[in-house]
């Protein structure tokens, strides 16, 4: 049989792609590839990923606190999800088409209404990454409220960050990101986040048909509303007939040391979207699910059923990988895990914070998924070092102590660490120290 090679000259297969040296690597990505993203963040070049270490092309290693943001859930390369990856491919399973059942994708849904919030949650609709979830979200919320008279538009809160297609970033609260894409949709007012009273006054008005919010807003900074906001929140949704809608694409999947971050207050939303930790960190996911109710009102006619379909929907190797992180998840006790790991972290870091009261500003979180916000350089030293002290701690973590952390996109001053649930104490402790170590060569530079 003739090679590719023969045919196509240049092409590379999957076993060339697998042992491209870093230069190549580098030119294809530069030509091909979006390179300012690379150059600006001095990319590295990982060679192997596994658990919670990565190995780059010179054979250093480094450890992973930030797990493709949030999405490693179950580490990387989780030998478990592989396998069951695998298991789907050596039955040959129908993966994929719009025209017949699909087993695993309706075993997965149905083991997410098990547990979703309450148990309540019992429709699903999919989607392959974050912002296609929430595009999803947003055609159920307006199809679902399409007969209800004045209600017109959707509220969302000031700093949120739901994903960069158009839609998800006309309920992001996000000017930045809206850029040339006006008109975005116009349906859509903020209210500050987290406070309870601009809620309601909102939703009193009765235009609003829907309200998207984040547990704990991830971009925006690891903001951690005060306690009661969501439960308020699910009163209000309720009182003036708004469907709740949150976002768990970063805080979901037990990252925040419960299945959902709501759970901390036994909210239950009438549509949560997920993405992220369900994918293994191996396959594009993410969706929504939501009440009966909701989802009958929007698709449940022979007219509106077929408003949206995508060929990848309920796609079987997605699935699986959900159904597998999930089990390996609760199977290996992460939930308790993150939350455990997350107290001791978070604690840790707030003690730094008594040392060095004025670099860090404030450490937020809950279980793993925990902000360290931090106060400005003096404005003799930007130029060299960044505008907040989160600048040059980050660099010294990924450079020199060799520790994947990353800024929140919508906050410049906090930094964060999203680690795979599977982190080990002594690795937090690494993190910790190499932090503290960061923290007193950005003082000794900033006051020469
Ligand atoms: C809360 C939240 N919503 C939506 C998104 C968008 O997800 P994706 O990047 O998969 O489109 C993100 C991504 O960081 C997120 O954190």
């Amino acid at each position: 049989m003739p090679k590719i090679e023969d045919k196509v000259k240049g092409f590379y297969t999957v076993d060339d792609a697998i042992a491209l040296d870093y230069e190549t690597t580098q030119a294809l990505q530069f030509k091909h590839l979006n390179k300012t993203r690379t150059i600006l963040g001095g990319s590295k070049y990982f060679v192997k990923a596994d658990g919670t270490k990565f190995i780059d092309h010179e054979g250093r290693e480094h450890l992973d606190m930030i797990g493709a943001v949030g999405v490693v859930t179950v580490g990387n390369n989780n030998e478990f999800v592989w396998g069951e990856l695998e298991k789907v491919f050596r039955s040959k399973q129908y993966m994929m088409g719009a025209v017949a059942y699909h087993n695993i994708a309706a075993a997965f849904a149905h083991n997410m209404a098990l547990l979703s919030p309450g148990g309540q949650l019992t429709k699903m609709g999919t989607a392959t990454g974050g912002a296609e979830a929430i595009e999803g979200s947003i055609k159920l919320v307006k199809l679902a409220s399409r007969n209800k008279p004045g209600k017109e538009k959707i509220l969302a809160c000031e700093g949120a960050f739901h994903g960069k297609t158009t839609g998800a970033v006309s309920v992001g609260g996000k000017e930045k990101w809206r850029m040339s894409q006006h008109p975005t949709m116009e349906m859509v007012d903020w209210v500050p986040y987290g406070d309870a009273e601009a809620l309601e006054r909102a939703l009193a008005t009765g235009r609003y048909l829907a309200f998207y919010t984040e547990p704990i807003q991830g971009e925006g900074g690891i903001i951690v509303p005060p306690e009661g906001y969501l439960k308020k929140a699910r009163e209000f949704c309720t009182r003036y007939d708004v469907i709740f809608t949150v976002d768990e694409i970063q805080s979901g999947c037990g990252r925040t040391g419960r299945m959902w971050c709501v759970d901390h207050e036994n909210v239950v939303p009438d549509v949560l979207v997920f993405a992220k930790g369900f994918s293994g960190g191996l396959v594009p996911f993410g969706g929504y699910i939501c009440r009966e109710e909701v989802y009958e009102a929007a698709y449940g006619s022979a007219e509106t059923c077929f408003h949206h379909t995508a060929t990848y929907q309920e796609n079987g190797l997605s699935a699986a990988a959900g159904i597998a992180s999930l089990e390996y998840i609760m199977e290996n006790d992460l939930i308790e895990a993150a939350a455990a790991k997350g107290d001791y972290f978070i604690g840790k870091l707030r003690e730094l914070r008594e040392r060095y009261p004025g670099i860090i500003r404030e450490v937020r979180g809950k279980g793993l998924m925990i902000g360290m916000e931090f106060y400005e350089i003096p404005d003799q030293y930007k130029e060299g070092y960044g505008d907040y002290y989160a600048d040059p701690v980050n660099n010294d973590l990924v450079e020199k102590y060799r520790i994947q952390v990353n800024h929140t996109i919508n906050n410049p001053a906090v930094f964060r660490f999203l680690p795979p649930l599977i982190v080990e104490k002594e690795e937090i402790d690494y993190t910790v120290e190499s932090v503290e170590l960061a923290i007193q060569d950005a003082i000794e530079r900033t006051s020469r």
